[in-house]
């Protein structure tokens, strides 16, 4: 028997992604906040899942097509909507909301940081867990940009720690990347892997520290490739995606991809490129003089200052009909 007692350090975006789907798959899960503030911006998150994964298996319903499945809530073979709906039901009750941290922590199998970015806070908490988790807990992280081997010390069980990262639409994008760093001991890997299986994600490993995982190693350069045809232009963000998606079978183009990440996350990353040379893409720092960083992010702010930040936005690079 794997992990049944989650805690989710967090409750934003992601953190509250994470605690449903792990309620989904039948896991007792607690989300801890730091203040009664946090509850009244958390449990409207929970509520809205709730809606977004009976409408989601609503469609699967209907249509079996590879762009509305969600892999997170069932695999297509043994879909039954009656169970699928019962086990969301079961989430929204099965998911407890705590700010004692002793309480909330007192029997964690596995506790799971999905606080804001901020490596100072996160710093801080883990110095602030160490002394409350029971010996057995795994501690993970769901940081983007961070990597593990910076908090491992703060926890005080840098054996048993190491990255969890999710991404968003948990659901439907329902990859677990999971890095561990030079300490962490090969058994707690092997049992967050077993921990990911079971709340419905494909488990991959990055084995070695690598800031931006598998997926934005790749993703980051191909984006910033495909700003930089534009800003130089050499060709139109429709051209660009044709010529992508056509010659590789791919469904969506990077514009495409852009508009669904949205404009002010590219123009976070273009920002971080200059400062940071080399973030994430050695191989971008070696070829980072070509590249026309300038152009790229007066592209994407001129966009963002129209109020056109993607498909959120029902405006991006392309228009929406629906949001
Ligand atoms: N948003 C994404 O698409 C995404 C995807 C994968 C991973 N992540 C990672 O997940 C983590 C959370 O991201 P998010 O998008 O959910 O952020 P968010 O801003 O939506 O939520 C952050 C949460 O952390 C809490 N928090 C902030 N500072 C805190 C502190 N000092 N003590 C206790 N709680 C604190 C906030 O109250 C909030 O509940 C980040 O590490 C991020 O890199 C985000």
């Amino acid at each position: 028997m794997g992990f049944k007692n989650v805690v989710i350090a967090g409750g934003g975006v992601l953190g509250s992604q994470i605690a449903f789907q792990a309620a989904y798959w039948g896991k007792d899960v607690t989300i801890w906040l730091r203040s009664e503030s946090s509850i009244s911006r958390t449990r409207p998150k929970i509520e809205a899942l709730k809606a977004e994964y009976e409408k989601a298996i609503h469609l699967m319903e209907k249509s079996r097509s590879v762009s509305i499945w969600c892999n997170g809530i069932s695999k297509v073979d043994s879909f039954d909507s009656k169970v699928c709906l019962k086990r969301v039901a079961d989430a929204y009750k099965r998911i407890k909301i705590e700010l004692d941290i002793h309480k909330a922590c007192a029997d964690a199998d596995i506790v799971i940081e999905s606080m804001a970015e901020i490596a100072k806070e996160k710093t801080a908490f883990y110095k602030m867990l160490a002394p409350v988790l029971p010996e057995k807990t795994v501690l993970v992280t769901n940081s983007s940009t961070l990597l593990p081997s910076k908090f491992a010390a703060a926890t005080k069980r840098p054996q048993k720690y190491l990255s969890l990262h999710f991404a968003n639409h948990i659901w439907k994008q329902n990859i677990a990347e999971i890095m561990s760093h030079d300490k962490t001991d090969k058994q707690y890997v092997d049992q967050v892997v077993a921990f990911a299986k079971e709340i419905g994600m494909e488990p991959v490993l990055v084995n070695k520290e690598k800031a931006g995982y598998l997926l934005n190693s790749l993703l980051v350069p191909f984006l910033l490739c495909a700003m930089d045809l534009y800003a130089n232009g050499v060709s139109d963000p429709a051209s660009i995606d044709k010529a992508w998606k056509i010659s590789t079978s791919s469904p969506q183009g990077p514009f495409e991809i852009l508009d669904i990440v949205g404009l002010e996350t590219a123009a976070n990353i273009c920002e971080k490129y200059v400062s940071v040379p080399g973030f994430i893409s050695p191989l971008l720092k070696k070829m980072m003089f070509p590249y026309n960083f300038k152009g790229m992010l007066k592209i994407v702010r001129d966009k963002i200052a129209q109020g056109k930040t993607g498909k959120a936005a029902g405006v991006g690079f392309y228009k929406y009909s629906s949001k």
